[in-house]
């Protein structure tokens, strides 16, 4: 892995209220240039408030964000964007009467002498598609004749053209079946290739396993672990996620804790 010691983004102590509900309570969390972080937690965790917070759609009530080592105010989109934070959510936002060139730059045209300069961005599509490995039968078919996988690919190639240090991915596989799920994996890896930090959201250990280089837990809107996913089977993951009390993780804190009195308590087993 190629990681930096400074995070590009680091949360500090993150939280946010809806009403009666705390949505978020003092949230950590660090992503490193070149790096995969999962954002894991079952429904209702506060991952997409989480995400939230960073994209500027959604601010904290209370904490701090910092870009590359410095404290920063993300209050709208607009600066999530100017700072290189890209997001892209699940539904993807693709018009599908448009052809793959044109919601490439569908909100960032290039024009040129007033007219659209649809040679330069065919091009640039094509170079972009290209340089991420990405397959598509043409650029100039409509999106909506695209597989999900596809369309997925299309949408996360869409947000690199603001050339972001961070790319947050919310649920990407949810929809797509194993080949297109495998397609964009290999881009998540094309992008952390690229010294991107990659934001993960996903319910899938499968795919958490397979892209991740750490995996951030969230239960009730805490921090409940990060684990290096190398190191970490599954099982783990899944009781932190689910808040089972006797897991691999809890009995080593357990351990570490107890040291000194805990061997007596087993001999008398
Ligand atoms: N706009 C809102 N108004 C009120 N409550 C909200 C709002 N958005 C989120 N919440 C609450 O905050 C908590 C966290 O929700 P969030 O959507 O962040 O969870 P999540 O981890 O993304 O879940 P899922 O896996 O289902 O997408 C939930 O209790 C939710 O009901
Ligand atoms: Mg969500």
């Amino acid at each position: 892995m190629n990681v930096s010691a400074t995070p590009v983004l680091a949360l500090r102590g993150i939280s946010k209220r809806f009403g009666a509900v705390q949505a978020l309570t003092d949230v950590e969390l660090e992503i490193h240039p070149g790096e995969v972080v999962a954002l894991v937690g079952d429904n209702g965790a506060g991952k997409s408030t989480l995400v939230k917070t960073i994209a500027g759609v959604g601010p904290a009530d209370d904490g701090v964000i910092e870009w590359e080592g410095r404290q920063v105010t993300v209050d709208r989109p607009h600066t999530a964007q100017e700072l290189g934070i890209a997001t892209v959510y699940q539904d993807l936002a693709l018009c599908d009467n448009l052809d793959v060139v044109g919601n490439l730059f569908l909100g960032r045209e290039i024009v040129r002498a007033g007219v659209l300069d649809e040679v330069e961005m065919e091009r640039r599509a094509r170079e972009l598609l290209a340089t991420l490995s990405i397959r598509i039968p043409s650029v100039r078919i409509p999106v909506a004749s695209l597989s999900g996988g596809q369309r997925q690919t299309v949408a996360i190639a869409r947000s690199l053209l603001g050339e972001p240090k961070v790319v947050i991915l919310d649920e990407p596989t949810a929809a797509l079946g194993v080949e297109q799920t495998a397609q964009v994996l290999d881009l998540v890896e094309r992008l952390r290739e690229r010294g991107l930090g990659v934001i993960l959201i996903s319910h899938n250990m499968a795919d958490v396993k397979a892209v991740a280089d750490r995996v951030a837990v969230l239960r009730l809107g805490r921090n409940n672990g990060t684990f290096e996913v190398r190191a970490t089977s599954q099982e783990e993951i899944i009781s932190a996620i689910t808040g089972a009390t006797d897991n691999a993780v809890t009995r080593r804190e357990a351990r570490r804790q107890g040291e000194g009195d805990s061997e007596t308590a087993e001999g008398n087993q």
